[in-house]
């Protein structure tokens, strides 16, 4: 399946083409950016070659969306967006996001996920949303909780990844999972309370 192109006001939300490989590897290369992240840093471009067909036999599968972020009017990918372990038959995703460190900050991994949240809502029939962030994950605890994501379970010492010598998560220490949840309906932008999103209603503009 090709991803459809999600428009927000800043934003493109795009499928990763085998011209972003290396935009993959200088954001998801970046050991302080993945401390947190789910897979280690990548080592070297061939290791990011193969995150883009991962990337593609997810989508393929219909298991996992992961959208390229880039700014309206530049096409360069600045970070990614992904819906991952998808379920129809539950209505259930994990949402994650990263962006490119020069671009935290300007509420741009806010504007993101909240327009593949309502997509994940409204064009692929979610019921709930998860998000899986380490307690210690301050910018994206900040950000799911600026999303009215309610903490749902907390677990100590749930990666053990031996790495370059140690043992721990891909960045070589043990890491902790927090889930939180999202089910139909986001703050609005400004975060006004939770609003029920209406049945087939858009969040964002889709092409
Ligand atoms: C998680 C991550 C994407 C969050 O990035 P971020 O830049 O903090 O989040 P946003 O883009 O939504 O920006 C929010 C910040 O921009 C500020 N901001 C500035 N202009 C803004 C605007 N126009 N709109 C909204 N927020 C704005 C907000 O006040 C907020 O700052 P604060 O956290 O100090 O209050 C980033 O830390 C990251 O890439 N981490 C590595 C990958 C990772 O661990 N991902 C999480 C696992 S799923």
């Amino acid at each position: 399946m090709v991803l459809p192109t999600i428009r927000t006001s800043r934003l493109v939300l795009r499928a990763i083409t085998p011209h972003d490989v290396d935009a993959l590897f200088g954001i998801f290369g970046d050991p302080e950016l993945t401390r947190y992240w789910g897979h280690p840093s990548l080592a070297n471009r061939a290791a990011a070659e193969t995150l883009f067909e991962a990337i593609q036999a997810g989508a393929a599968s219909g298991e996992l969306f992961q959208w390229g972020i880039t700014l309206c009017g530049t096409g360069d990918l600045i970070g990614t967006c992904t819906l991952a372990s998808l379920d129809r038959q539950h209505r259930r995703a994990e949402i994650g996001a990263a962006l490119a460190p020069k671009n935290h900050g300007q509420g741009y991994a806010e504007e993101a996920v909240r327009a593949v949240i309502n997509h994940g809502f409204d064009e692929l029939g979610l019921h709930r949303v998860t998000a899986d962030v380490d307690p210690r994950n301050v910018p994206a605890l900040r950000l799911v909780e600026r999303l009215g994501f309610r903490k749902e379970v907390c677990c100590a010492s749930t990666t053990s990844t031996r790495r370059s010598g140690r043992t721990g998560s891909c960045s070589g220490f043990w890491s902790a999972s927090g889930v939180r949840a999202v089910r139909r309906g986001l703050p609005d932008a400004e975060g006004e309370a939770p609003k029920v999103a209406a049945e087939g209603s858009r969040g964002s503009e889709t092409t």
